[in-house]
């Protein structure tokens, strides 16, 4: 069975993207959020990012699932699975099928910004898995949180690194907002890219087909036609550079030379001088020290920690502790 709430209209979405492309581009220096990226084309581009040899992070956090779900399974028996930014929903599959081992699945609740990637997504999903009520959220998990259902027990998980597309403080905040959806029946996954060889992260970002450079020009497509913009995308270069103290991955659009952007809808020339550089995401990379604590402050207490056997990657259950955060 399959229904498809929309939270986020034609209209919402109209008004976001322009309020942040405004915002970023009269920012010094400029910046855009990740989150536009994703649409039809760039959820499609981020499932080939997820098949290159460089992208470690998918493989070995399906590898991890792999060994773990039935542990997963057992210790939530959840009957309700909520996947923040569920993409193409792939390593769900083994989740739900744990879940229904366990005997405890009945709900899925696929959550992205990406409409029309998830319909389908949650489409084929609800066809191999008869009698599974998934009930697709077109949502902006950053702002609609509150509109996920409720009831039951449920497990909320955000695979991928999802997480570290935010900036310390903003996580922080997002997963207090979480907990306080939550009760103390459910549980948090979580999947994090760990600290490693810078060699090995900027590969992962920067790889030798240049899929992830057309990803990451992907936004200035996505603005040209929701906001009939004028980028030339190919006059940007794409940039992934590892920050050392900040411990993360930062993504960037390089202007190969000087150039004006209009931005017709807005109203809005901006300037790009020769070799500036916007930017347009961070991946962060964890320990497991800093991810407790970050759990702690947003009132999570950890409760279990799988990784590799290399220690690339890490996924993680987390509970609501009581009485919250703080
Ligand atoms: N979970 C998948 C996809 C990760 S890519 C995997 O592990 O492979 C990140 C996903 O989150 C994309 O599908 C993107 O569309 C979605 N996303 C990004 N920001 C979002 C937001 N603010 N609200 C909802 N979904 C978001
Ligand atoms: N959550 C993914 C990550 O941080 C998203 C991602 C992968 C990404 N490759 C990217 C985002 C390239 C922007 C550019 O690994």
């Amino acid at each position: 069975m399959l229904r498809i709430e929309r939270h986020l209209t034609t209209d919402d979405l109209d008004k976001t993207l322009r309020r942040d492309v405004h915002d970023g581009l009269s920012a010094h220096p400029k910046s855009l959020p990740p989150k536009w990226f994703y649409d039809e084309r760039g959820s499609a581009l981020f499932e080939e990012i997820t098949r290159l040899p460089e992208y470690y992070p998918t493989r070995t956090e399906r590898a991890i699932l792999l060994r773990y779900a039935s542990g997963i399974g057992r210790a939530t028996a959840a009957d309700t699975l909520v996947e923040l930014g569920s993409g193409s929903g792939e390593k769900t599959r083994l989740l739900l099928d744990a879940l229904r081992t366990a005997g405890t699945l009945r709900r899925f609740v696929p959550v992205d910004v990406s409409g029309d990637f998830l319909e389908e997504a949650a489409g084929l999903v609800a066809a191999e898995y008869p009698g599974l009520d998934v009930r697709a959220e077109v949502a902006d998990f950053e702002r609609h949180l509150h509109l996920l259902p409720a009831g039951g027990r449920r497990l909320v998980a955000i695979l991928g690194s999802t997480i570290g597309n935010q900036p310390p403080r903003r996580r922080v905040a997002f997963l207090s907002d979480l907990r306080s959806t939550l009760t103390e029946e459910d549980a948090l996954l979580l999947g994090v890219d760990l600290v490693k060889d810078p060699g090995r992260l900027v590969a992962a970002y920067d790889d030798a087909c240049g899929v992830t450079a057309e990803f990451n020009r992907n936004v200035l497509h996505v603005i040209n036609r929701e906001l009939d913009a004028d980028f030339a995308p190919e006059a940007f270069e794409h940039v992934a550079v590892w920050d050392e103290r900040a411990e993360w991955i930062e993504m960037r659009l390089r202007a190969k030379a000087p150039q004006r952007v209009r931005v017709r809808a807005l109203d809005l020339t901006a300037g790009f001088a020769e070799g500036e550089e916007m930017r347009t995401e961070i991946s962060a990379k964890f320990r497991r020290p800093t991810v407790e604590a970050e759990l702690g402050r947003a009132g999570f207490s950890l409760a279990h920690w799988w990784t590799d056997p290399a220690g690339d990657f890490a996924l993680l259950v987390a509970r609501p502790r009581v009485p919250g955060p703080g």
